[in-house]
């Protein structure tokens, strides 16, 4: 049997001896074999130019990341030593570690060191720590970081705080870790959740990972609970590859597959600047129409912010304000609008449901009866469009000063009714929904997101408003008009 065969059955019994909920307290799920000889054979240093390499496994658990990335250097003919440091600190997994490290010392020439200090905080970050350890850099880092979130009063969080935005997951930790003990020129291959592409709270770690790495390839799983064996982890899971250097490459390869077995995996190459935009998020894009979409979007310059018209979360959290909120219209009311207000387009209210109205003198409940286009915040995995949007007309309400809403919707202030239509053109396209499926995996619509889109000036979206008004306000149109303004 060969080593990373016997590396996986000793893992399996592992598995079996430590109930998974204990486990999951750590972050701790293994990586399955073929995962691993996949993660393995993404490095692509040419070996022979080195006469030594040093390898990091951080959070090693049972060491089978590092018995495949080994196996696959030594099966590439290369002769020259090689160091691993695997760092664990989990009692229980240690000894597992230390019998497969011992196998493949022996099989592999390989010279080995385990510790068991925390990988996080037992070294120093960016800024030198008087006390801490300064560890050689690594030619190569392949990692399976634990998935778990922790405070930001914790040691871990403390440590890297340049990096965090309110509390952090260890694994972007391990990730920036890991790019931090990584030579120039050095690749770095883990596998992550696909939580970090994009959104406000990983802005800071994404700056950092493109202060010194290029993205190289990344590797997406379909389905969201097959990747890890048994051990049903409900993450949309991917594995990347960066290179520690300022020369981003032309392409970068997008593999996919169903499941960890890799069965039907096909992958195509997307130019670097399509995947990685300007304004630093990630699009793993798995097609060419997907592409396309992307690079149509992208060469658009402004954005909501830029332009004032920010996108912002509705007022309400109405079981937070029961005590403001009316059934009927009674004096000095004003309209609350809820998500099912937005009916194929329009803003449809009352309708008869209870707390319609609002009463209140809290200037921070009200906002102003301007035009506005409404967006819900959430829609279901089976509805077609993530982005539903409605037109609200003042004129249509122009008995109130003031309205309000119920925070599942978001905003966007507007100063006149063409400019209203002219975003929901936009963002009723099938261009604009296209464009931020790929951007945010999940079904709620994050306003940073939306506010940082590129869209095109607020003049031409006001035009293309124009050319909506007397129109329906079916998707159809919306992408005719979109197709005249966006090539
Ligand atoms: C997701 S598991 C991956 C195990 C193994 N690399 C694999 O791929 O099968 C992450 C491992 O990191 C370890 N770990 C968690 N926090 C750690 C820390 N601060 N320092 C070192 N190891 C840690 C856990 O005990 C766990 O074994």
């Amino acid at each position: 049997m060969d080593l990373l065969n016997t590396a996986y059955q000793t893992t399996s019994a592992f598995m079996d001896s430590i109930p998974k909920k204990e486990r999951k307290k750590y972050g701790q799920f293994f990586t399955p074999q073929k995962t691993a000889e996949f993660m393995a054979s993404l490095f692509s240093t040419d070996f022979s130019k080195h006469d030594e390499l040093r390898l990091l496994d951080a959070g090693a658990g049972t060491g089978l990341l590092t018995v495949a990335l080994v196996e696959r250097i030594r099966s590439c003919g290369y002769q020259g030593n090689i160091t691993t440091i695997c760092y664990e600190n989990d009692l229980n997994v240690l000894p597992v570690l230390r019998e497969n490290l011992e196998r493949l010392g022996k099989k592999s020439n390989v010279t080995y060191e385990i510790h068991t200090d925390n990988y996080l905080t037992s070294q120093s970050f960016v800024q030198k720590g008087l006390y801490k350890k300064e560890l050689r850099p690594f030619d190569l880092v392949i990692g399976n970081p634990p998935y778990l979130k922790i405070s930001k009063d914790t040691p871990e969080a403390k440590a890297m705080a340049e990096i965090c935005h309110g509390a952090p997951n260890l694994y972007f930790l391990f990730w920036a870790m890991g790019i931090h003990n990584l030579k120039r020129g050095g690749e770095l291959v883990y596998i992550i959740p696909r939580s970090w592409t994009s959104g406000a709270y990983f802005e800071r770690f994404r700056r950092f990972l493109f202060r010194y790495c290029v993205i190289t390839n990344i590797h997406l799983f379909r389905s969201r609970d097959k990747v890890f064996d048994g051990e049903s982890v409900l993450q949309e899971t991917m594995i990347i590859k960066v290179k520690k250097t300022d020369f981003p490459p032309q392409y970068i390869n997008i593999s996919s597959s169903t499941t960890s077995d890799f069965h039907d995996i096909n992958s195509i190459d997307i130019d670097y600047d399509t995947v990685v935009s300007p304004n630093q998020f990630v699009f793993p894009v798995t097609s060419i129409e997907e592409a396309q979409i992307l690079s149509r979007v992208n060469r658009q310059t402004n954005t909501l912010e830029k332009d004032n018209l920010r996108m912002r979360t509705g007022l309400i959290v109405d079981f937070r304000t029961r005590d403001v909120l009316r059934d009927d219209e009674v004096s000095g009311a004003c309209p609350l609008f809820y998500s099912h207000h937005i009916k194929n387009g329009r803003i449809h209210w009352p309708v008869g449901k209870e707390a319609e109205y609002i009463v209140t003198d809290n200037d921070g409940y009200l906002q102003e009866n301007s035009d506005y286009l409404f967006v819900k915040r959430f829609t279901s995995k089976e509805e077609k469009r993530r982005l539903q949007c409605g037109i609200y007309l003042k004129k249509e309400f122009s008995q109130y000063k003031y309205i309000s809403t119920q925070n599942k919707i978001n905003f966007i202030k507007c100063d006149s009714p063409e400019l209203a239509y002219g975003l929901y053109v936009l963002l009723n396209s099938t261009l604009y929904d296209s464009y931020y499926r790929i951007l945010n995996g999940s079904t709620q619509v994050n306003s940073t997101e939306i506010n940082l889109m590129p869209v095109p000036s607020k003049e031409a979206i006001s035009q293309m408003g124009k050319e909506l008004i007397g129109m329906d306000l079916s998707e159809k149109n919306c992408d005719n008009i979109i197709d005249r303004w966006i090539k």
